[in-house]
């Protein structure tokens, strides 16, 4: 059991004195509704059974020892609460201090250090957010330890603000409210513009849900993903010389076509139109979802990859290609990027039945015209943080 391996982790490393106390927060998977979470529209994210496992102690002293079961080689990283700064050479380190960080600006000061084992059973990198996994369970063991008053909601918004102004990356929140407020067996419908929020279930009688993983690794930081968001902050401001909106997702199709001419350049037209649709996509989706017709629901996701590939120009060969060769097998219902691209993973569903030929077919064609193996999860939804032990 992970549990038990972190656990033991811990005692090796730090000893087996004091109360030791284990938790986990999962990861995220996107179904629909991509890079629309910084343009005021909605998403549909769901948390995953796989993510982070973390085992803490409190100490006495002002010092932070921190311990990556994933990145054995870095060994125990030190730091204190005293030196809560952004460190390039601190690598995954800079996430629990972020948060630490994050805490203290908000008024909620840790008042003793810790030491800190963490075991992530995500892919690295993958975007399926196993850094705002991170994020959100040191952010839970902040609130357990020095018992300060933060719901899940809290968590999510601090975990983004962690990671916007300490980790440099200007990401929007969905990936932190996924983790923070997963229910298992349902997404969440939220509204980014006002953090209103649905639980929908997720029935797909006869049908998984895939992740294809590409292995092409990725950084939001080293990504174009600020370049996008800057090019939709301009294409808004042209737009709103014509029609008055705050954000991206407050316009239908129909009044996009009518005011798009305000954006003077091809490009942002372009990238204004992906936020516009894929937010309505988004929408349609979860109808679809509710009225049961899960085949709409992956017409609409395959559409979301095609504007992703086209319109917004985030997926890349290696997306292209898992995506492209899902799309030709019998009993794939959807298939598309998810979260932020040029990398990362492809989410599909998939009839029981073709689960198999699916990783098989899919696997061989990528690694030929690729020239490395891509990695398939068969993943199930599931809750938010927890403290296990
Ligand atoms: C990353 C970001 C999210 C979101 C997605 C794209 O995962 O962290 O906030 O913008 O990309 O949908």
């Amino acid at each position: 059991m992970i549990e038990k391996k972190v656990r033991e982790t811990f005692e090796e490393l730090f000893g087996n004195d004091g109360e030791i106390r284990v938790y986990f927060a999962p990861g995220r998977v996107n179904m629909i509704g991509e890079h629309t979470d910084y343009n005021g529209g909605h998403v549909f994210p769901c948390a995953l059974t796989i993510g982070t496992y973390a085992a803490v102690r409190k100490r006495t002293d002002r010092r932070l020892r921190f311990y990556s079961m994933n990145f054995e080689k870095r060994g125990v990283i030190e730091s204190s609460l005293d030196e809560l700064t952004y460190q390039e050479e601190a690598g995954w380190t800079n996430y629990p201090k972020g948060m630490i960080w994050a805490f203290g600006e908000k008024g909620m000061k840790a008042e003793s250090g810790f030491d800190l084992v963490l075991f992530g059973n995500i892919p690295n990198a993958s975007g399926l957010s196993s850094s705002a996994s991170v994020e959100i369970v040191t952010g839970y063991i902040l609130k357990d330890l020095f018992g300060f008053d933060v719901s899940n909601q809290d968590l999510a918004l601090i975990g983004q603000y962690s990671e916007n102004r300490f980790n440099g990356v200007n990401c929007g929140i969905m990936d932190q409210f996924a983790i923070a407020m997963g229910r298992q067996g349902h997404a969440i419908f939220l509204d980014t513009a006002t953090l209103q929020y649905e639980y929908a279930p997720i029935q797909l009688a006869g049908a998984k849900i895939v992740i294809s993983c590409s292995n092409k690794k990725r950084g939001l930081g080293d990504s174009k993903y600020n370049e996008r968001r800057s090019e939709c902050e301009t294409a808004l401001s042209e737009l709103q010389k014509a029609v008055k909106i705050s954000a991206l997702g407050d316009l239908t199709e129909e009044q996009f076509e009518q005011y798009k001419d305000a954006i003077t350049d091809d490009v942002r037209r372009k990238r204004a139109k992906h936020a516009v649709y894929e937010n309505q996509r988004t929408i349609q989706a979860v109808a679809a979802l509710r009225a049961n017709d899960v085949k709409r629901f992956g017409e609409l996701m395959n559409a979301s990859h095609v504007s992703l590939r086209d319109d917004y120009e985030v997926t890349g060969v290696e997306l292209d290609t898992l995506v492209e060769e899902a799309w030709k097998i019998d009993g794939v219902i959807g298939s598309r990027m998810t979260g932020a691209g040029f990398g990362g993973c492809t989410v599909s569903i998939v009839k029981d039945e073709a689960v198999e030929p699916f990783i098989a077919q899919v696997g061989a064609a990528y690694e030929k015209k690729i020239g490395y193996a891509a990695d398939f999860y068969v993943v199930e939804i599931g809750d938010g943080p927890v403290r296990l032990a």
